[in-house]
């Protein structure tokens, strides 16, 4: 952008532009409405494990009654997506994962719940082995190593039962490495074209996963860590390669993952390719800013803030677990 030209003082008082409501409104650079958030929910299928998550207190995990009931809230609210993360039973939880492509595991069975209480509203999913993975990893794990083309198999399995369950979009969150390429080619084959893949592509190897591990039952489970295929988050070359190579491979939609210390993966994307861009306003984000909210320590005014950033960085959508308290202050 070239440098605006300012008149000097007198002349030049940008005070003008900001003395109300609707001269601020009218200059107002991006806006953020309800179709810019999508609205991660947590379901359940384990007895007992329904209700508030401790480390992030306002987010409950679900009820398939209570995806339900989240869909219309929704469809009320003008969100125009939800992204539906399972929480499974322990005893189904195995070394091969063979749960995840189970036409009635707990996630496939909260897509079906929502297309019948909300047809149109738009379902995304997470493409990982985490929730059904006895070891808490996103890939098959085989004497301590991650495997890769192994789990690309299973994640094509499991992509082709959530695309049959009805799942509008698909969002691959493993970062194994030519998984974009065989879920769309597996997808087009068994005539799922128009499903669309929203890559998990600069998803970063970060601390601020915390909570949501908590949420779906994996904190516990997980031996090691995932560095081993999430980008180191020193490197953003690293990142618009990998958003390059799934953009190449037939990602529609691609993501930054988290979101607000990487703003600046979400500029640098936006402007190097221009695809519909989306950030994760990931679970250690929510419990920063509603711990201190809860606390009194910010205002409630952050929240609408803190999605604001992602506009200015360039993102068309933001996955928040604000997306509800904050459709309903914009309305
Ligand atoms: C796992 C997955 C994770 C998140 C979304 N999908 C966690 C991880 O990679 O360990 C994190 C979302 C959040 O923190 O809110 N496939």
């Amino acid at each position: 952008m070239a440098n605006p030209i300012i008149a000097p003082f007198p002349a030049g008082r940008l005070r003008r532009l900001r003395r109300s409501p609707n001269i601020r409104a009218m200059v107002s650079e991006v806006n953020l409405t309800p179709a810019n958030l999508i609205w991660p929910i947590f379901v359940t299928e384990v007895q007992g494990a329904e209700g508030e998550i401790a480390s992030m207190p306002g987010v409950d995990r679900l009820t398939i009654d209570g995806v339900k009931r989240a869909a219309e809230r929704a469809a009320r609210l003008n969100i125009p997506a939800i992204c539906i993360f399972p929480h499974s039973d322990s005893d189904l939880r195995t070394d091969g994962c063979e749960r995840a492509w189970d036409p009635d595991n707990i996630g496939n069975q909260a897509i079906r719940a929502v297309k019948e209480t909300v047809p149109d509203l738009v379902v995304m999913t997470d493409i990982a082995l985490d929730p059904y993975n006895a070891n808490g990893h996103d890939g098959l794990v085989v004497n301590g190593e991650i495997l890769n083309d192994e789990t690309v198999e299973a994640l094509v399995r499991m992509a082709l039962v959530q695309a049959e369950s009805g799942a509008d979009i698909l969002g691959p969150s493993d970062m194994m490495d030519g998984r974009i390429a065989a879920l769309r080619g597996a997808l087009e084959q068994a005539g799922h074209k128009n499903t669309a893949i929203l890559s998990y592509a600069a998803k970063f190897a970060s601390a601020y996963y915390g909570p949501f591990r908590d949420a779906v039952g994996a904190s516990g489970r997980l031996v090691g860590d995932k560095k081993t295929y999430q980008i180191n988050p020193a490197n953003k070359g690293e990142a618009i390669r990998c958003v390059a190579r799934d953009l190449s491979e037939g990602a529609d939609m691609v993501m930054v993952k988290p979101g607000m210390p990487y703003l600046d993966i979400c500029r640098a994307v936006k402007d190097e390719f221009g695809a519909p861009t989306f950030a994760y306003q990931v679970s250690g984000e929510y419990a920063m800013i509603e711990g201190a909210i809860r606390n009194g320590w910010l205002s409630q005014d952050v929240m609408v803030e803190s999605l604001l950033a992602f506009r200015r960085a360039g993102c068309d959508g933001v996955l928040s677990y604000f997306a509800p308290t904050v459709a309903e202050m914009l309305a």
